[in-house]
């Protein structure tokens, strides 16, 4: 590749050089990122050259992107529901799985008024959706992790019913009572297969014990005592994970029942304590 090639043969070049680790879409995303173009514009414009800084940082993007690195990273945003999200690596690249959780709050939860708090926030992709989707509702967005926390912050900016705290799950909320707790925590089993392929996203984000279920039960027991009467619990899962979750949901006098995500897996499981 040199300075002298056209977006159009850096584009097939670059396919050529990126195999099965990447898409076309990809590397017109990546070249556009370093013209400062937008895709469309991009396309408009395929005989325009890069600078010799350009084609560096594009080369280098390239071997990331050739080694792995997911291209969220490399842009360092995400889609996210109806908007574009900031995400570094010290946050989940949020996944459109999780737009479920969003539309069940949506379609379930319609009252003018209601407190929500969305657990393990990371780029506050949950928090900052519902927040924009209902702004006379009050949402609180938490997150163990600081740095996560201020990617966030960064996401929800200009929303004045959003607010952030950084927490281990329900610690420090004794006192306060919830319409609707939501999360999507650390779900994998820690010798999971898949974990290899997720090797640049948080493993706090990732991992945890119990098979993957202990985040899961901290958040249903603790919720049992932050709900108002009528409030909902929603929790994202593993495929293969919802009969253990209604379980331990069930153990604790949950009423629960197991959602599907677009392509029909069992993805969520939406609880509540009253009858
Ligand atoms: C699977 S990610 C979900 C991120 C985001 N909600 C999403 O759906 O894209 C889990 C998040 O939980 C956070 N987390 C892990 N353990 C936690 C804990 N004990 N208390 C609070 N947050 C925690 C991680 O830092 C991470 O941001």
């Amino acid at each position: 590749m040199t300075e002298t090639d056209s977006v159009a043969v850096l584009t097939t070049k670059a396919k050529q050089m990126l195999g099965d680790t990447g898409s076309r879409l990809d590397v017109e995303l990546l070249l556009g990122h370093c013209l400062g173009l937008t895709r469309t514009a991009l396309l408009a414009r395929s005989d325009q050259r890069l600078s010799p800084t350009q084609l560096t940082l594009f080369k280098a993007m390239l071997e990331q992107r050739r080694a792995g690195v997911p291209l969220a990273y490399l842009l360092n945003r995400q889609a996210f529901w109806t908007s574009e999200f900031k995400v570094t690596a010290d946050t989940l690249i949020p996944r459109a799985d999780t737009e479920l959780l969003i539309a069940t709050i949506l379609e379930r939860c319609t009252q003018p008024d209601c407190t929500l708090i969305d657990l393990g926030t990371g780029s506050g992709a949950i928090a900052v959706s519902i927040a924009k989707e209902r702004p006379h509702w009050t949402v609180i967005g938490t997150d163990q992790c600081s740095r996560a926390l201020n990617v966030a912050q960064d996401n929800g900016r200009n929303l004045s019913n959003l607010f952030w705290v950084q927490a281990n799950w329900l610690d420090g909320f004794a006192d306060a009572r919830f319409d609707i707790i939501v999360a999507n925590p650390p779900y994998i089993a820690p010798d999971d297969a898949h974990l290899p392929a997720l090797r640049y996203e948080p493993r706090q984000a990732l991992v945890a014990a119990d098979g993957g279920l202990e985040d899961l039960k901290t958040i249903i027991s603790q919720a049992k005592g932050r709900l108002t009467e009528t409030g909902h619990l929603l929790l994202e899962h593993g495929y293969n994970q919802q009969s253990a979750v209604i379980d331990a949901m069930t153990a604790l006098g949950w009423h629960s029942e197991g959602l599907r995500d677009l392509s029909g897996n069992p993805r969520a499981v939406i609880g509540q304590l009253g009858t």
